[in-house]
């Protein structure tokens, strides 16, 4: 059976998983009020349906960066790393299940298997999502991206450094994945889980392993998460300058800052708190839309606390483009591998039909303000 809903996912993953990486999938920054915010800020929309709509066909394509190819679906694969911690070859199978699905699917720079190796192995629209740990580091990965065929970079602007997150404090949990007593302990409570690690081996940051990369310090800083801090417009500029395909600004949460990235050439921006990962109490993306009209003349993603596809809606009604599913397929990828992440995203494919046909929308182009209040 298809899971019915995220929760029917999240326990299955939370049964597979050891506490400590069940936590560090599932957890947020500090006492996770903006994990709360996140899911919070969607429950307050309601919607307003309209009847007596002909929607005996629904179209849910979508057309991103004023592109002539319709996507088939809103929805993009959001960057995560270290998916091969939650499941063995974690990366391949969500590409996969993205492939499978026909939708993009982005790679994180922490991700457990190679740029080249990912996009050899899997036929995907494969984006590449990167982290500035040093200018020299970012340019030669944009470099490999670019050469193994990514067209979209997304920049994630919103880790300067680590947030802080207490279930990986407590737990111990940390990049590089060194486990100790505790999780050995866990682990062996866990041996489906154990035995898929100890096949394939302990994730590594498989970017960082490349001949050629720049020195053991520099991926030492990424495993701590610890980014060039001085990355302001000006490197943003150069950046664009230097990037030949679309590129996309990820962590944004405001509209003069989406502004500006998309006057400084960006051809997108995704409105972002990382599923409140870094700073707490950090408002939700979804409340930024509520504000005002985004005004931002360029594709306009959103992610954090999208849990079904009528999150998905809500987003779309305010002015997203396009959302990027992050938990949501992480829960299935832990629970049940590539079957699991295809499952979930069948159930937000299904779901949004059924959404759009509850409220008398017959495409997901036609979707605005108001279909939507808040209660
Ligand atoms: C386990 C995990 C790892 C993540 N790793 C990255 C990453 O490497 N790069 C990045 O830009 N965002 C990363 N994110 C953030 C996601 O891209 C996305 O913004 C977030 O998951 C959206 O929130 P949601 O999961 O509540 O929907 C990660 C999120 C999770 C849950």
């Amino acid at each position: 059976m298809g899971f019915i809903d995220i929760q029917h996912a999240r326990r299955e993953a939370q049964r597979r998983l050891p506490r400590a990486v069940f936590d560090y999938l599932d957890g947020g920054a500090e006492n996770e009020r903006g994990l709360a915010r996140n899911t919070d800020a969607f429950a307050r929309i309601c919607f307003r349906p309209r009847r007596l709509v002909d929607v005996s066909s629904i179209d849910t394509s979508v057309s991103l960066f004023g592109d002539r190819r319709p996507w088939p679906w809103p929805f993009v694969v959001a960057p995560t790393g270290l998916n091969g911690i939650l499941w063995p070859d974690g990366d391949v199978a969500l590409a996969r299940a993205a492939a499978d699905a026909d939708i993009p699917f982005c790679l994180s720079t922490a991700s457990t298997t190679t740029i080249e190796d990912v996009a050899r192995r899997v036929d995907v629209d494969m984006w590449f999502q990167l982290y500035v740990v040093t200018r020299e580091l970012a340019d030669s990965l944009a470099e490999r991206a670019w050469q193994a065929g990514c067209r979209v970079l997304i920049l994630t602007t919103d880790v300067p450094v680590n947030g802080k997150r207490l279930r990986d404090l407590r737990s111990g949990f940390k990049v590089p994945f060194k486990p100790g007593p505790r999780l050995a302990f866990d682990a062996l409570r866990h041996p489906a889980w154990l035995a898929g690690q100890l096949r394939h081996g302990l994730p590594e940051l498989a970017n960082m392993k490349m001949a050629g990369t720049p020195s053991l310090q520099t991926q030492a800083a990424l495993m701590a998460r610890r980014m060039d801090t001085s990355f302001d417009w000006q490197a943003f500029s150069r950046l664009r300058d230097s990037w030949r395909g679309r590129l996309i600004v990820k962590g944004i949460m405001r509209l003069d800052d989406a502004r500006r990235c998309v006057e400084l050439g960006a051809d997108g921006v995704v409105l972002s708190n990382h599923g409140a990962r870094q700073l707490d109490d950090v408002d939700s993306p979804l409340n930024v839309l509520l504000d005002d009209d985004p005004g931002v003349d360029a594709t306009l993603f959103l992610d954090s606390g999208i849990r079904d596809a009528a999150d998905a809606v809500k987003a779309l009604s305010l002015g997203a483009d396009a959302v990027m599913l992050g938990r949501a397929l992480l829960y299935g990828l832990a629970a049940r591998g590539e079957t699991g992440a295809k499952d979930m995203i069948g159930m937000f494919k299904a779901d949004l039909a059924r959404t759009l046909t509850l409220l008398g929308c017959p495409s997901v182009r036609d979707l605005s303000r108001d279909f939507v209040a808040t209660g």
